[in-house]
């Protein structure tokens, strides 16, 4: 791949990149809806992500191309003052992370930079994260900024939030900044402490499942159901005083849910309890217990799909023509939801059988084929 890139590059601007860099994509394995409620989540970053190449140049300009769009070239000025967003979609994530640099005070100077993903497109594998990461690494490296890889985790989700206009929370970002090769992330997202787990399957293959579905109204839906957490909270807090909703004991919720309306019920029920579902998950895996996980991961899509009602048909046909088949392990959707991907661990000697099925029931309901692809898990951001 860095030999194409290279190859590329030079066919593109006519001379060599100075240096070749690499974001993952990432699936988050369970902790769904969580990170923006102060709990733990626990994502891993993939071998499939966004490549950069780039070369200073003298021309006080920054040029942007992708060869996921090769039609098109994007030119802006380099410019202390900064920048605001553009209507040409994809050239605002990298262009945001410029902008926070160079409102930081940072000298910039000229860049030839040439993008490549290979992540599914809106497959919720976050794709936009990993550019993010990608262009705040490179810029870090190449102007000596001295930023540590954390720092470029919480510098790329305000790119997010306050660029780009997404009010997501920080686990995408750190999961693509942070991930290690073979191992889970267990991200406490309140406090940003984090450890790695062994996430090394002997029987099982870990499947991603892309309903291959627009997802149109993911960003409103996902505001709303932040909105209901943060007023739930408001209301338990009126008598006490919680962090955040993950640092509601079950008990209390238990005692004082009729506090809520019933729709808040079901949204903090799920978040309290696949807070929970994580330290199991945490558990288990230590303990080298995959049929335990998997259990945990297929409770997630439930209480997902009944209680935060974030699923939609083609993910729960995903789930419930899952769930029983021979072989399956646990199945749920990852992300945000409203589409996206699903995630399935199939014992080996399944995964053709399941496919097939997956394929076909699939199809047969929802009117287009799903993709399904094997997954490896690999390092966070880094120069290669
Ligand atoms: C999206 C957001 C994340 C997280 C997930 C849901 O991927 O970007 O911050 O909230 O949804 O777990």
């Amino acid at each position: 791949m860095k030999a194409y890139i290279q190859e590329s590059f030079e066919q593109a601007y006519g001379k060599p990149a100075d240096k070749i860099f690499f974001a993952p994509a990432r699936v988050n394995l369970i902790g769904e809806h969580i990170d923006y409620n102060g709990g733990l989540v626990m994502p891993c970053a993939l071998g499939n992500g966004t490549y950069l190449a780039v070369r200073k140049t003298e021309d006080n300009m920054f040029t942007f191309r992708s060869l996921n769009f090769p039609d098109s070239v994007h030119q802006v000025p380099v410019n202390t003052k900064g920048y605001t967003k553009q209507d040409s979609l994809w050239i605002n994530y990298p262009l945001g992370c410029i902008d926070y640099f160079t409102r930081e005070g940072a000298t910039l100077s000229g860049l030839e930079l040439l993008f490549y993903g290979n992540i599914p497109n809106g497959g919720g594998l976050s794709s936009s994260a990993s550019i993010e990461l990608v262009t705040t690494f490179a810029l870090n490296t190449l102007f000596d900024l001295g930023k540590n890889q954390v720092e470029l985790v919480k510098i790329s989700q305000q790119v997010e939030n306050k660029f780009v206009g997404v009010n997501c929370g920080i686990m995408d970002q750190f999961a693509i900044g942070m991930g290690k090769e073979d191992h889970a992330i267990i991200l406490d997202c309140q406090t940003l402490e984090y450890t790695y787990t062994p996430f090394v399957l002997k029987d099982d293959t870990l499947l991603i499942i892309n309903t291959n579905k627009e997802r149109k109204l993911a960003d409103s839906k996902y505001n709303e159901r932040r909105a209901t957490c943060e007023a739930a909270l408001e209301i338990f807090n009126k008598t006490e005083n919680f962090k955040d909703l993950c640092s509601i004991p079950a008990e209390y919720f238990e005692a004082n849910k009729h506090l809520l309306t019933p729709e808040m019920q079901q949204r903090v029920k799920h978040v309290i309890y696949e807070n929970l579902r994580v330290k199991a998950s945490e558990k288990a895996l230590k303990l080298g217990d995959i049929e335990k996980f998997g259990e945990l991961m297929s409770a997630s899509h439930k209480s997902l799909m009944e209680d935060y009602e974030v699923t939609g048909k083609e993910l729960d046909t995903i789930y419930l023509e899952s769930v029983n088949f021979e072989g399956v392990t646990g199945v749920r959707m990852t992300g945000a939801g409203f589409g996206g991907c699903a995630i399935a661990l199939v014992k080996n000697d399944r995964v053709d059988a399941y496919k097939k099925h997956i394929e076909k029931v699939y199809t047969e309901k929802i009117g287009y084929a799903p993709s399904i692809y094997d997954v490896s898990i690999g390092d966070g951001t880094r120069e290669i």
